[in-house]
């Protein structure tokens, strides 16, 4: 084969198994700060549109996956995208420290973080880069509802249980960030992302819509309800992701068809919640504006 296809697939397989091609892949970043974008009040949407970087090009879902690609630039942010916890049951005061020791420093310390970081938006202190601070919320925010993200400590997450899915080798974690949504954008959307936003949007606007309240309940007006979502993905993994993935296990469409409508529902609560922060930030007078508008 040519050279340059050769390095193609070299680099295209280097991508694909590298450690930063972590997290919800790029595509659940994406879709989740998609669907954000359609519940931001206008204030909210002016906020974000002024704080976003130039290539962004005026979206928010485009820049969702920045926290992944500098993770290894600022490595002091690398603990910042998950918890571990020793069993299924996941404690902030007992888990949420990085490996020197530092509280408050895994995904629901960092999404109280952020947010309180841009609540100083419109004032003159430039202590914060808000630009980052808004690019981190919005991916830590898609983080924390991935299930695995709030895994077990024993195999960081499923990232060291070693699976096949279908004839494909890759780990547990890597099969709950991007293979289970790839698959599906494969298999029922002809491989179009956008078509995959739009038929969960439905969703949120018909299945889902007497859940909404329950989604949206957060009592915490002054940190975000980012706790309660850790404890629901912590509760995820031990019933769904682990269940059945042993190591060696292969995964083919029992696992698939059982769990993507997890995945799918998991990727609207991170979306309709996303907004919720950030007009609560950037727009005081909202509450329920999914179920107003
Ligand atoms: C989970 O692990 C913690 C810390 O080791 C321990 O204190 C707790 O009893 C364990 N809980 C269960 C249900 O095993
Ligand atoms: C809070 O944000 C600052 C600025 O990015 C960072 O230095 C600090 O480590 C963050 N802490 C947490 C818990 O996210
Ligand atoms: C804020 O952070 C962004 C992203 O890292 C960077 O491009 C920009 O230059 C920073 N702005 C300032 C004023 O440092
Ligand atoms: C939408 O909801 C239906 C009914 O619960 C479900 O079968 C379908 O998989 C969902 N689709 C998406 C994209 O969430
Ligand atoms: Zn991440």
């Amino acid at each position: 084969m040519g050279l340059l296809v050769f390095l193609h697939i070299f680099l295209l397989s280097v991508i694909a198994t590298a450690p930063w091609a972590d997290a919800w892949g790029k595509h659940g970043h994406f879709m989740v700060c998609k669907i954000a974008e359609k519940y931001f009040t206008e204030k909210t949407a002016k906020a974000v549109l002024d704080l976003l970087p130039k290539s962004a090009e005026g979206e928010l879902a485009s820049v969702c996956s920045w926290a992944d690609e500098i993770r290894f630039h600022y490595r002091w942010s690398s603990p910042l995208h998950y918890i571990n916890t020793p069993n299924c049951t996941y404690k902030y005061s007992r888990d949420c420290f990085n490996d020197r020791g530092q509280e408050g420093m895994c995904v629901v310390g960092a999404i109280n973080n952020y947010t309180e970081q841009l609540r100083s938006y419109g004032d003159s202190s430039d202590r914060y880069n808000l630009t980052e601070s808004l690019m981190f919320l919005a991916h830590f925010v898609g983080d924390v509802h991935q299930p695995l993200h709030v895994g077990l400590e024993a195999d960081e997450g499923g990232n060291t249980i070693i699976v096949h899915w279908y004839r494909r080798k890759t780990n547990l974690h890597h099969v709950w960030d991007t293979e289970i949504i790839d698959t599906a954008t494969r298999d029922f959307y002809d491989d179009n992302i956008n078509s995959m936003i739009e038929s969960i949007q439905r969703n949120i606007t018909n299945g889902w819509s007497d859940e909404i309240d329950h989604w949206e309940n957060c009592h915490n007006k002054y940190k975000t309800c980012a706790n309660d979502y850790a404890i629901e993905s912590n509760h995820l993994a031990c019933r769904y992701a682990y269940k059945d993935a042993e190591q060696d296990s292969t995964l083919a469409d029992d696992y698939f068809f059982s769990r993507l409508p997890i995945v799918e529902e998991r990727i609207a609560q991170a979306g309709v919640r996303l907004a919720l922060i950030l007009n609560r930030i950037f727009d005081g007078s909202v509450d329920d504006m999914i179920q107003s508008s």
